[in-house]
């Protein structure tokens, strides 16, 4: 898949739906004619993890289409790309550190996607991050559990977890497998977010051994790309913004900082396979291995791309964040070891980093709400 000069942000996206559709194919037909619960499917994965449901059910669902449920509170409002599905699926607001909604029915799959994720956003909010992914994320498994006990089908749990869960990981550890036990500080800045994924799938993993029940976690490793909003304060999002507006890339660090960073259309194709296919118990890393980038790299990178693409005449300049916390326990290198989910369950990313730079910086330009 290349982006060539006539790509819109619609064929792009069209284009990311056919690649997971065909990458996680065999996963989405075992889901055919079932109930799916997303909760935090607003969001920027819920993008892309709603959007592939739908568009499996109109173009291969022969008949039998994969229900869909998406819970969220919108404490961003609804976007106008799921305000489009509404007919296609069933849409509530519920905010996950609350009591289940009594008329939940039955759901078959379960992915609890719903947290804040940013490090800028869920610093303002501490303990209501901590709540949705352990609270919510309780309440979820209680269901589940109790769907079991009636005697209903579960057919799979997955709990999005994350890279974070590892901290800042000696350099022996790096790159950084499953096995990892992780470097944290438990009450740090970022605290309220790793020590919630990690107590998270401390559950989960508690869940699928004393109950029986086909729970996992997936841990994402800096996933990008369309769907993650201009404003997420996240750094590509913050990078493409400065080149939409014209003014230099500001870079809130020395830029030494290293990272690996996987395009969403592989990763969501790489959940999908965690949630039917993984095993009950077990957490996968899903990013990419190389290339490890540092954000210096980045930001040139973003350079050149917004003069091929918007003839962006800007550099990158270093400025220091006004959040005191901005870089406080940052992790200075992060980069995974995916051999688990490639070799257990034949996720294989295939997006490279310049192509899903362009990818995303094309679908940005088509997608300019919030550029100032
Ligand atoms: N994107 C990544 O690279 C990445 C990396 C590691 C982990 N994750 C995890 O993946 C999941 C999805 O991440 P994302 O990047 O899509 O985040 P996002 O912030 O773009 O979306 C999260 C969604 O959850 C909703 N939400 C938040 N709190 C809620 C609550 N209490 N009740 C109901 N809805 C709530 C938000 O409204 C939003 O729509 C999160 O659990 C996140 O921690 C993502």
């Amino acid at each position: 898949m290349s982006v060539n000069t006539n790509d819109t942000a619609d064929t792009i996206v069209h284009q990311d739906l056919e690649h997971i559709c065909a990458s996680a194919g065999g996963e989405l037909t075992r889901m055919a004619g079932k109930r799916l619960l997303i909760t935090g499917g607003a969001g920027f994965l819920g993008y892309y993890l709603v959007q592939t449901i739908t568009h499996y059910n109109a173009t291969r669902s022969a008949g039998h289409p994969i229900e869909l449920t998406v819970f969220d509170n919108f404490s961003r409002g609804v976007p106008q790309w799921l305000e489009g599905l509404r007919s296609k699926l069933n849409l509530v607001r519920h905010d996950v550190r609350h009591p289940l909604p009594t008329n939940m029915g039955h759901f078959d799959f379960i992915i609890h996607a719903a947290s804040i994720a940013s490090p800028t956003i869920y610093r303002q909010d501490p303990i209501g991050t901590m709540d949705a992914n352990v609270n919510g994320l309780r309440s979820l498994l209680e269901y589940f559990k109790g769907e079991k006990e009636t005697g209903r089908p579960v057919g799979g749990f997955l709990f999005y977890s994350s890279s974070e869960i590892y901290g800042d990981p000696d350099a022996a550890n790096i790159p950084t497998a499953e096995d990892y036990r992780g470097s944290v500080s438990c009450t740090g800045p970022r605290a309220c977010y790793d020590e919630a994924k990690r107590y998270g799938e401390t559950l989960c993993v508690n869940f699928a051994r004393q109950h029986g029940l086909p729970v996992k976690a997936a841990r994402p490793f800096n996933n990008y790309g369309p769907g993650l909003k201009i404003t997420d304060g996240r750094v590509i999002p913050d990078f493409a913004r400065d080149v939409l507006c014209g003014r230099d890339i500001v870079m809130l660090s020395d830029g030494s900082a290293t990272r690996t960073f996987c395009y969403s259309a592989d990763a969501v194709a790489g959940y999908y396979k965690v949630l039917v296919r993984g095993r009950a118990g077990e957490a996968y890393n899903i990013g990419v291995e190389k290339p490890e980038i540092s954000m210096a790299q980045l930001g040139e990178r973003i350079v050149a791309l917004g003069a091929k693409l918007y003839g962006y005449r800007g550099k990158v300049v270093r400025q220091t964040s006004g959040d005191a916390d901005y870089l406080v326990d940052n992790p200075n290198r992060r980069c995974p070891i995916i051999t688990k989910a490639r070799t257990e369950l034949g996720y294989e990313p295939k997006i490279d980093l310049d192509e899903g730079l362009r990818r995303s910086m094309v679908w940005y330009g088509g997608n300019r709400e919030g550029v100032a």
